[in-house]
């Protein structure tokens, strides 16, 4: 993980933080954030070929997170073929492609949520994205990640999240044993 900011992404983060997110609800805060990200990702200008190398070379990179943990921005390069694990967030999300394919599985949770080590999900939709595509979750929103470019490109894109992801509270889970796990890294 590289903590290396861009340069030319400083208004990038400036338009987000003059938001004040942290004031705002989920739906306010998807509802404002959603359209910035779709700019920047059909303009990936900023994305210059040495900083492109060297998204595909590692996995996560952390461009800002705010001083009191209220908003999370991260690059993320899904190798090809490369599959999360399904996942929530506790907080909302908002998901812009700027190369290659994510293809996002959703889950529909289906149990009564009265074991916290256990749940039973179902697959719910699923979303294509493609460069300049952009997805917003609710924080309650349950998914897992395939990077499928048919032509074996990286997927790299914008993960913008209301909260640091370390910190949510967020889980894990199997939809096999249906085991349900704390998850306190940044996997996306
Ligand atoms: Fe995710």
């Amino acid at each position: 993980m590289s903590d290396e900011i861009p340069s030319n992404l400083g208004p990038f983060v400036d338009e987000l933080n003059a938001l004040q997110l942290e004031a705002r609800t989920s739906d306010e805060a998807i509802s404002l954030v959603k359209p910035i990200v779709e700019r920047w990702t059909h303009n990936p200008d900023w994305l210059d070929p040495s900083y492109r190398k060297a998204l595909t070379d590692e996995d996560d990179h952390v461009i800002y997170i705010g001083p009191d943990g209220h908003l999370m921005i991260l690059i993320v390069t899904w190798k090809a073929n490369q599959t999360s694990v399904i996942h929530d967030h506790n907080t909302w999300a908002v998901i812009g492609v700027i190369q290659g394919v994510e293809k996002n599985q959703l889950w529909q949770r289906v149990d009564d949520c009265s074991n916290p080590n256990t749940a039973e999900l179902i697959p719910g939709r699923t979303v294509t994205l493609h460069p300049h595509d952009v997805i917003a979750m609710e924080p309650d929103a349950i998914h897992c990640v395939s990077s499928c470019d048919p032509s074996g490109i990286d997927a790299v894109s914008f993960h913008i999240y209301g909260r640091d992801l370390r910190n949510t509270g967020r889980h894990k889970y199997d939809h096999k044993t249906h085991k349900v796990e704390p998850m306190l890294n940044l996997d996306t």
